[in-house]
């Protein structure tokens, strides 16, 4: 069974949040069970292509509309991520030093025509081919409806929502960037007047899965237009759990860390950690340490922070440190905080990924009031790291924490996104810390949680088994 992974980003290629996180672990753990699979992403300008040497495997030209573009397929050259990469190299639309801007529509349609072209010339076709986001959208139309993919119509495809936010909307206008396909069939890619990418996937993958059982109860409800689709494709709809890369997001191994530790080892290691972020952030390392990483974005609750951050650090007990970037406004806020609460609160505004293992393994809780989170990755790399998670009862995080006041608990759950939720929430936070013997119980007990792609990989590889090609 060979797999075929088509997205926008992959670990440790380039990432922009937890969907590179993903596809670049569950292949990893694809190929661990016997399946191969394989990743085919865009190739950008960044620190890893320029540091790592590839291979030409394909080269050609591809139509967009009017417009002809060369380009070339590379493959990694001594390939230690545990699958084979294929990058997409067309210069002039994706070799930027960013993954996404304004001109997406292009560029992303440009990457899946090219995939689609080169899987064209292989001997033995993918058993299935799996599209992540909207980014990847159209290609379950193309393969089963452009007349010049009719060799491949038969190859199953699977759509993954891992964010139903973003659907990728472009005008009729555009329409003949789209390699020919009989006329009659263009209400599949349309929804509401334009052409909805997320919306044409949902109508042509075989099968359709979110990154969260929760989530996909959720998307019925609410789906940003697009919860009467779900509804109708219902029977070809599933959810299932990430899982989290254990190899990379390891506290006993984890390269970025200042000392590694164990369950055994916990105080000790947890400990260093801790006092690096408070040495370098100007922070108390005898109070409770409260952290958030993530995009500051309407989704993760952040403008809400700055009334949230005011409110909660009256109380003097507590410190919070964030990592982030996004909204400007929220930004600005933020760093505006740092003036009147010196010593007690700071931030990193900008994406740093030692910064955020380091964060992991010494904040004592992890704030995740999302309005929105399809699985979110952060909750899993906090329990893993024996930092407890606070968290809105939502998608993939009602899925994975369980409040500390029922059987077996381990977290600080909140039903709604307000400020005085999340300050609540702060404050039972600093209760649970107030008690010692009960705060370090939890914290072993959550670093002995199995969120592994194990159990994931296993339930993709059930759905695929399901497709008959
Ligand atoms: P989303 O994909 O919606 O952003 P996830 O929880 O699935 O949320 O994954 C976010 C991933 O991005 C995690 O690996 C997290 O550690 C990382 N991340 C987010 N923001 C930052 C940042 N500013 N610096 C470093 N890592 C970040
Ligand atoms: C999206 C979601 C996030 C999920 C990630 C990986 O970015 O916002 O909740 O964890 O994809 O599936």
């Amino acid at each position: 069974m060979k797999i075929l992974h088509i997205s926008a980003e992959c670990y440790p290629i380039a990432k922009v949040g937890g969907l590179a996180d993903v596809v670049g672990a569950l292949p990893k753990y694809q190929n661990s069970k016997n399946v191969i699979s394989q990743v085919v992403m865009p190739f950008y300008k960044n620190k890893f292509t320029k540091e790592n040497k590839f291979i030409e495997e394909f080269k050609s030209t591809l139509k967009l509309g009017e417009s002809e573009y060369d380009f070339r397929i590379l493959s990694l050259e001594n390939n230690l991520l545990g699958f084979d990469l294929f990058l997409v190299d067309i210069p002039e639309l994706l070799f930027k030093d960013y993954v996404y801007s304004s001109d997406d529509t292009d560029r992303f349609l440009a990457f899946q025509i090219a995939t689609l072209d080169w899987v064209l010339t292989w001997k033995k076709k993918p058993t299935v081919v799996q599209c992540h986001d909207h980014h990847t959208g159209l290609t379950p139309f193309m393969i089963s409806q452009s007349l010049k993919y009719k060799k491949l119509s038969d190859i199953p495809t699977i759509f993954t929502i891992h964010n139903a936010q973003y659907q990728g909307w472009f005008s009729h206008e555009k329409v003949s960037l789209i390699p020919e396909f009989d006329f009659s069939k263009v209400g599949l890619i349309d929804w509401g007047g334009t052409i909805n990418p997320m919306a044409a996937a949902i109508k042509c993958a075989w099968k359709v899965n979110t990154v969260s059982p929760s989530y996909m109860d959720e998307l019925k409800q609410s789906a940003n237009g697009l919860e009467w689709l779900l509804n109708d494709e219902s029977a070809k709809c599933v959810g299932i759990l990430n899982g989290i890369d254990t190899d990379v997001w390891n506290p006993e191994k984890d390269s970025y860390l200042l000392k590694n530790y164990s369950i055994k080892t916990i105080q000790s290691g947890r400990n260093t950690q801790k006092k690096w972020l408070c040495d370098e952030f100007n922070l108390d390392i005898e109070k409770p340490l409260f952290a958030f990483i993530g995009r500051l974005v309407g989704e993760k609750g952040s403008d809400l922070f700055p009334e949230v951050f005011r409110n909660a650090l009256i109380n003097k007990d507590i410190s919070i440190l964030l990592l982030g970037s996004g909204n400007k406004e929220v930004e600005e806020q933020l760093e505006n905080l740092k003036e009147e609460n010196k010593g007690s609160y700071n931030a990193f505004i900008g994406y740093d990924e030692k910064l955020s293992h380091l964060i992991y393994a010494g904040a004592d809780f992890l704030l995740m009031p999302s309005r929105v989170e399809p699985c979110g990755l952060n909750q899993m790399y906090a329990l893993r790291y024996g930092t407890i998670p606070i968290v809105r009862s939502i998608g993939g995080l009602k899925d994975t924490v369980i409040d500390i006041s029922e059987e077996n608990g381990f977290g600080i759950c909140h039903e709604n996104v307000t400020v005085s939720e999340i300050v609540h929430a702060i404050a039972r936070g600093l209760d649970l810390y107030k008690n010692q013997t009960k705060f370090k119980k939890i914290r072993k007990q959550i670093m002995t949680i199995d969120h592994s792609w194990y159990a994931s990989a296993e339930e993709y590889i059930k759905l695929y088994k399901s497709l008959k090609g």
